[in-house]
């Protein structure tokens, strides 16, 4: 695979992360901004995307697509699920709606992570639930931390239902640690939350950070569930797969059965071909990605260096967090500065909570003669 040949989505206005492109004076804006890979889906799933049956009938998910997330999880991340513990989904936020729905009833608080991916306070108010987001605070290592000791006063002092957690965390590519998620499973299980974790982007950890996933926590099986997606990993998110573990037998089948109820169940066949091929066939090809986007955020992070902008090292995925406070102005002249003079769009930190102003996330997810030359760009106009 060369990452260095990146498919060319200029002017497409139906690909949200470069429609920009497709507005006049806007041709020559580098994006960065939405989490897809500017690299081609590769060939071992585009070429696999035919049934054997040359049928696109209906057809339930196989059991070779079971065993592919069964295989993948035990081998990648020390988790073991059976098949009737998985629940495929057409998407993450779907899962986590669905999880919501049940684990929670209207107005019960939920806590979120300040800043954290943005769609999950929406799905929280959507649902007529009370959002707590709860800041996160920066280490003297420069990486996002949890204050224990406050999370603790905030749970004595409000009756919290629920807490979604986001591991690896967008928008900064922090991993929460064993450590990290031993203490927040047990004030889950002392005060009675259940815990949702988003583990999309736990294939895309860099050496040499070690992922813990929420299910090798021992015990918690009763009060968390775990939702994850290859569509980050093999940059397939139009496909629309994705699953949940639901351990609790109880659990699985409300939410089935609540699914079931608004016909939202059932993955689509290409969904199933593409999720199976890709976590059968992909792991040499996901080892060479990891290598290129470890080179493209080491040199990036280096260019920003002795710069205004301050990053945030990922630890994974492909998103860097930029901290422009420093420049002095407000975040939409920065967007604006950054589109009209850099010719570069990324996306406003406060899209993620509260705590993300004055920052700005970067997708450093394309190739590196397009991701230098548009950081050197934001360098040249910021400083
Ligand atoms: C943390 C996180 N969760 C969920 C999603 C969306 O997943 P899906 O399209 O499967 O709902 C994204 C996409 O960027 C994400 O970064």
């Amino acid at each position: 695979m060369n990452f260095d040949q990146i498919s060319n989505l200029i002017g497409n206005e139906n690909v949200p992360k470069w429609a920009i492109t497709a507005q006049p004076g806007h041709e020559d804006v580098t994006t960065l901004t939405i989490a897809d890979m500017d690299f081609e889906t590769p060939d071992f799933i585009l070429n696999n995307l035919v049934p054997a049956s040359r049928v696109l009938g209906y057809e339930e998910p196989s059991d070779q697509y079971y065993d592919s997330i069964i295989n993948w999880q035990k081998q990648y991340h020390h988790v073991s699920v059976n098949k009737n513990e998985i629940i495929p989904l057409t998407g993450v936020l779907t899962g986590i709606s669905f999880a919501l729905q049940k684990v929670t009833s209207p107005n019960d608080a939920v806590l979120v992570f300040d800043p954290v991916y943005g769609p999950f306070s929406m799905a929280v108010n959507n649902l007529n639930r009370e959002l707590i987001e709860f800041d996160l605070t920066i280490s003297g290592d420069g990486q996002y931390e949890i204050d224990f000791d406050k999370l603790k006063d905030t749970l004595s002092k409000q009756k919290i239902r629920a807490m979604i957690i986001c591991n690896p965390q967008n928008p900064s590519g922090h991993v929460w640690t064993r450590a990290d998620l031993l203490k927040l499973s047990e004030l889950a299980q002392q005060n009675n939350i259940f815990m949702i974790a988003d583990e999309i982007h736990q294939d895309l950890v860099f050496e040499p950070e070690r992922y813990t996933s929420l299910f090798e926590i021992p015990g918690v099986e009763g009060y968390a569930i775990v939702i994850s997606a290859p569509t980050k990993t093999f940059n397939m998110p139009g496909v629309q797969s994705a699953y949940m573990f639901v351990k609790d037998a109880f659990l699985r089948d409300q939410i089935k059965s609540l699914m079931d109820d608004q016909f939202i169940s059932g993955i689509s066949t290409t969904g199933v071909l593409a999720t199976t091929v890709a976590l059968t066939q992909g792991k040499s090809w996901h080892d060479e990605l990891m290598k290129y986007l470890k080179e493209n955020r080491d040199t990036i992070f280096e260019l920003f260096d002795g710069t205004k902008i301050k990053p945030m090292l990922p630890q994974a995925t492909y998103l860097m967090w930029l901290d422009f406070s420093a420049i002095g102005i407000s975040d939409l002249e920065i967007d604006r500065k950054l589109i009209n003079d850099a010719k570069v769009q990324l996306n406003m930190g406060s899209q993620y909570g509260q705590d993300g102003t004055g920052w700005f996330r970067l997708n450093f997810a394309t190739s590196r003669d397009q991701l230098v030359k548009a950081v050197r760009q934001i360098i040249e106009v910021f400083g």
